[in-house]
């Protein structure tokens, strides 16, 4: 079949794909707001880029949900991981993808700020005391955990195209652009 919406264990399918792909644009964008707040901290650049990066976390959360809900469906039908190393790295992946955002947002409910990704009223903000414990997780990791993330990412860019071009290697990247 030419259009497979699940995945089979010879390439991912169509969901998967837009999952991955989107993700990793988004992603992309995020570290780009990262960067600058760092590089050209005050410049315009740095306060439209910072404008969005809780409403592209907010969607990243939204999109790893479905993500972990997607991959645990096709767990037994997916390609298999070519190494230990390779299943452990996709596990932390996903782990950092799951807890940064959270973190962030669990820190973001207990300032007691609105909250507004992109117009949806997802946390009405509150009156009175922060909530302390719910700002702890984020102010110890979310920029640690954050940075491990992008670090984590490009070994994991590295790597395939290590096994793409190391002799006697698995191709990976076929199975991830939906080719034959
Ligand atoms: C996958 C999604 C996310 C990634 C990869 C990410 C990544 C990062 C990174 C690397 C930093 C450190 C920047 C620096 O060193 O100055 C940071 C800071 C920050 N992020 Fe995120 N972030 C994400 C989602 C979110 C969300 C959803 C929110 C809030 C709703 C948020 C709010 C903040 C805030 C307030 C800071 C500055 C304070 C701090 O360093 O903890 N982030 N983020
Ligand atoms: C930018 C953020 C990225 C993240 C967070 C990410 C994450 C992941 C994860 C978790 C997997 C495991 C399969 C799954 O559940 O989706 C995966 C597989 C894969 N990724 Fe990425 N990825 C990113 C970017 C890229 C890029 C830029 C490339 C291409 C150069 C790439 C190529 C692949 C390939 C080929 C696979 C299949 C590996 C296999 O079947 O063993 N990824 N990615």
């Amino acid at each position: 079949m030419r259009f497979q919406f699940t995945d089979t264990p010879e390439r991912y399918g169509s969901v998967s794909r837009f999952l991955h792909w989107s993700m990793a644009l988004l992603l992309i964008w995020q570290l780009a707001t990262a960067v600058a707040r760092i590089l050209v901290k005050d410049s315009a650049l740095d306060e439209f880029l910072w404008g969005t990066h809780r409403p592209v976390g907010a969607l990243l959360m939204t999109l790893v949900l479905i993500r972990i809900a997607w991959a645990l469906t096709n767990r037994r039908q997916r390609p298999a991981a070519v190494s230990l190393m390779a299943r452990l790295g996709h596990v932390g992946l996903y782990a950092l993808l799951f807890f940064v955002p959270a973190f962030a947002l669990l820190r973001q409910y207990g300032s007691g700020r609105a909250f507004s990704p992109f117009g949806i009223p997802l946390m009405p903000g509150f009156e009175g005391e922060r909530i302390e414990w719910m700002l702890i997780p984020a102010n110890l990791f979310h920029s640690w955990f954050g940075w491990l993330l992008f670090a984590l990412i490009a070994g994991h860019i590295v790597m395939v195209f290590v096994h793409r071009h190391r002799a006697g290697d698995t191709d990976v990247l076929p199975r991830m652009l939906g080719r034959r």
